[in-house]
Order: structure tokens, then sequence, then C-alpha cells
């Protein structure tokens, strides 16, 4: 198990905490009982979610980047 698959798999999982608190919410707004802390129930995953995927997103051209030999034909 490598970190990138770590970090894929605990973007899996958190989207599900997201999702989760978005119901949570929505429930809370119908109720009208919304609160701070309910707000950030949904607003913490979608910081993680979103830094986790910023890193996904960079993952192949990193990889790239690193696969490519350098100018004098070492790799770096
Ligand atoms: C907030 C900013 C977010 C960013 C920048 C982001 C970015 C990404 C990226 C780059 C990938 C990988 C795509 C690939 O395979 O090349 C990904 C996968 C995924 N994202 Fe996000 N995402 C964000 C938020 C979310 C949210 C809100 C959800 C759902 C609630 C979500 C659910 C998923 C799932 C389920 C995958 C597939 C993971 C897997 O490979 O098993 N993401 N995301």
């Amino acid at each position: 198990v490598n970190g990138n698959h770590l970090i894929r798999q605990g973007h899996r999982w958190l989207s599900i905490a997201f999702t989760l608190a978005v119901v949570v919410n929505v429930v809370a707004l119908a109720q009208q009982a919304q609160s701070f802390w309910i707000g950030l129930l949904a607003l913490v995953p979608l910081i993680l979610l979103m830094l986790s995927g910023l890193v996904l997103f960079c993952q192949p051209y990193v990889a790239r980047w690193r696969g490519r030999p350098a100018p004098h034909g070492r790799r770096v």
C-alpha cells in the first residue's frame, strides 16, 4: 500500500462522510434547526476532500514529470 493509494481511499471515504453531512444539513434546514456545528460537519470533510482531491489531480502530472529523463539523459 503506497501513499497515493491511501490518499485515493481517504478521498473515497471522505466523500461518503461529506454526503451524509449534507443530508444532515438539509434535514436541519427543513426543521429550521441549522447551527454552526452542523455546518462544520460538512465543511470539514469538504476541505479535506479539496486538499486530497488536488493531490489526486496532480498525481498523473507528477508521475510523468518524474518518469521523464533529465536533459542530459540522467533520471531525476
Ligand atoms: C472539493 C474539491 C474536490 C477535488 C479537487 C476533487 C478531485 C478529485 C480527483 C482529481 C479525483 C481523481 C480522478 C482520477 O481518477 O483521475 C477524484 C476522485 C474522486 N472524487 Fe473527488 N474531488 C473533490 C471533491 C469531491 C466530492 C465533494 C466528492 C463526493 C462527495 C468526491 C468524490 C470522489 C470520488 C468517489 C472519487 C473516486 C475515488 C476513487 O478512485 O476511488 N470528490 N476527485
